[in-house]
């Protein structure tokens, strides 16, 4: 199951599986990546430049339009299989030593490169440190970070957020988790940890209104076996499965 349109559907029913996908998908330390590469790779596109999620990749093009940054943002890293990042920790452990790659390069499996929904921005340089990329707060990569919500991108790891995510300040990181999820946390200052459990409060019966009206959202605590959910018929609906204990419906108004 992708996140889902289900605009026409009044019945959606959905395994356990279907908990490892979506672009709500909490990847971390206690939250391994757990789907099929080749269900992730199918999804895939060159668009953007490296390999990223197709919706991501799109999303990402326009958000670098808006910042009339072609020449200057450059996307330099997205996807990986299992076998890159296992090669990525490995080598930066002999490079670099174990405290730096504790703080820059997460665990194989618990990457969100694996989604293929994170993509590390770089400012256009002749040189770009691979693992480190420069990408500041200024100029266009400024205007990147301030336009990244309307895009549905957060900076996943924040400053301030490391004892939440595991994972030093990266400014040049960006998650691809949709636009009413990213306006959520970027004005409220929370990271995928932790609007996640804050959406678990919010069930069908009592939804979060999104302030701009734009969307309702609710959490579903996910069946032993099939978890059956009755959408409106009307409306744009997305499923996502938060990779844990249950799925996250967003309905766009
Ligand atoms: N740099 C991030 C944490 C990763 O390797 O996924
Ligand atoms: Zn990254």
């Amino acid at each position: 199951m992708a996140t889902m349109t289900a605009a026409l559907l009044n019945r959606v029913i959905l395994t356990r599986a279907d908990l490892a996908h979506g672009s709500l998908i909490l990847i971390n330390r206690k939250h391994p990546f757990r789907r099929e590469e080749a269900a992730v790779q199918a999804e895939l596109s060159r668009e953007a430049g490296p390999l990223l999620n197709r919706e991501c990749a799109a999303q990402l093009l326009r958000l670098i339009a808006a910042c009339r940054g072609r020449r200057t943002l450059l996307p330099v890293d997205g996807y990986r299989t299992h076998d890159q990042q296992q090669t990525l920790y490995l080598g930066s452990l002999r490079s670099n030593g174990s405290a730096y790659t504790e703080r820059y390069v997460a665990l194989p499996d618990c990457s969100e490169h694996q989604t293929g929904l994170a993509a590390d921005m770089a400012k256009r340089e002749p040189r770009i440190d691979p693992i480190c990329p420069f990408f500041p707060d200024s100029g266009r990569c400024g205007a990147f970070r301030r336009l990244a919500a309307d895009y549905g991108f957060i900076e996943r790891y924040p400053a301030g957020k490391e004892s939440i995510t595991g994972v030093a300040h990266e400014p040049w990181h960006f998650r691809y988790v949709g636009v009413p999820h990213a306006h959520m946390m970027a004005d409220n200052d929370l990271t995928l940890e932790e609007y996640l459990q804050l959406l678990t409060g919010f069930r069908e019966g009592r939804p979060l209104h999104t302030p701009d009206g734009s969307a309702l959202i609710y959490y579903v605590e996910a069946s032993e076996d099939e978890t059956w959910l009755e959408l409106p018929s009307s409306g744009r609906c997305r499923i996502s499965g938060d990779n844990s204990g249950g799925f996250i419906v967003t309905i766009l108004l």
